[in-house]
């Protein structure tokens, strides 16, 4: 075989040369979709106790990745002992003009504490982007996203994406309270933004409900996008049913080998009526809304 080998060396973003000719035997160098990168990182900061913001120097394949997709990334043991799996972390926004990717991460155990740990000019090593995202479609004028807690991150390219179309965003963040009220810039460059608080109990089901009812009446509902929560999917399911709007849900599940084979990532869903096992990691993370069973 001559030219690049298919299975190769990580990409090193700064590094690596541009591939000098292209390959153009289909068979010898089936085009590949994802790779592993190793990305410089330009800024990570605490937005709030506990989340992280972190943004990356990202290679050309990387910036390809298309809104509710996900890298898995290596994280830094944060202690003596290995951390044998990647952690899945979608997307939160990609600066394609700065060739840049930003995560917005909770730090919840091992893999994102060592993350954590990351400083500027370090390294992360990402594998992706991987997974099936978000769909537009362009007879859409206005969708409805809805996310919480870590889901807020997943639903800021889409957005963003719906913004470049001329398509109207609503963005819901609901949230503990308004520290934990995420990246409410980048969903008001996308549109309006709703925030619905615990403290002050308007993140309630039945408020959030009286929301979207008022967003239908207005025809500014063509479709819904939600990320994060149970309740918020069940709530959007029943909405999306009874008024005929499509929805698409991101899933989060626990993930090991992020490409297929292990199927670690195995959910529930119903299709017709009849139930059906699906991989997070390689058929969604994005799936049809009415087809979720939630968790
Ligand atoms: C496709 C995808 C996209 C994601 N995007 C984001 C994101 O943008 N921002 C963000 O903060 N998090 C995101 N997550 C969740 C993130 O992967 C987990 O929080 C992370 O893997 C936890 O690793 P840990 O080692 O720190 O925690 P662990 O020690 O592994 O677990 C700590 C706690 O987190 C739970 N947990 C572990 N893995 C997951 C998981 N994959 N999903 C949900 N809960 C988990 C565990 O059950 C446990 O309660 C995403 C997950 C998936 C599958
Ligand atoms: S994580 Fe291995 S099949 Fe999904």
């Amino acid at each position: 075989m001559t030219g690049e080998p298919f299975a190769s060396a990580p990409y090193v973003v700064g590094k690596t040369a541009p591939k000098s000719a292209p390959q153009s035997d289909p068979v010898a160098f089936p085009p590949i979709p994802a790779e592993e990168a190793l990305c410089p990182v330009v800024s990570h900061d605490w937005v709030n106790s506990e989340y992280k913001h972190l943004v990356v120097e990202a290679s050309p394949k990387a910036l390809s990745v298309s809104p509710g997709q996900f890298f898995n990334l290596l994280c830094p043991s944060p202690d003596v002992g290995e951390l044998f799996f990647r952690r899945p972390q979608s997307v939160y926004r990609v600066n394609r003009r700065r060739s840049r990717i930003e995560f917005l991460y909770k730090c919840v155990g091992r893999g994102t504490r060592g993350l954590a740990t990351l400083e500027k000019g370090d390294e992360l090593n990402m594998v992706g982007p991987l997974g099936i995202g978000f769909k537009l479609d362009p007879a859409w004028r206005h969708i409805v996203v809805l996310g919480r807690g870590v889901g807020i991150a997943t639903l800021g390219p889409i957005s963003q994406l719906a913004r470049d179309k001329d398509v109207g965003v609503t963005a819901i963040l609901s949230a503990r309270d308004q520290d934990f009220v995420m990246a409410d810039t980048l969903f008001r460059e996308a549109g309006d933004v709703v925030s619905v608080l615990d403290t002050d109990g308007s993140s309630a089901v039945e408020n959030v409900e009286k929301i979207l009812h008022g967003l239908i009446a207005q025809n500014r509902a063509d479709a819904f996008f939600t990320c994060g929560s149970n309740r918020l999917l069940q709530l959007m399911k029943r909405l999306g049913k009874g008024h005929n709007i499509p929805g698409q849900v991101a899933m989060e599940q626990v993930m090991a080998c992020g490409l297929g084979p292990c199927y670690v990532c195995v959910r529930t869903f119903e299709v017709d009526g009849k139930k059906e096992l699906r991989r997070v990691c390689i058929e969604g993370p994005v799936f049809d809304m009415q087809e979720a069973v939630g968790w």
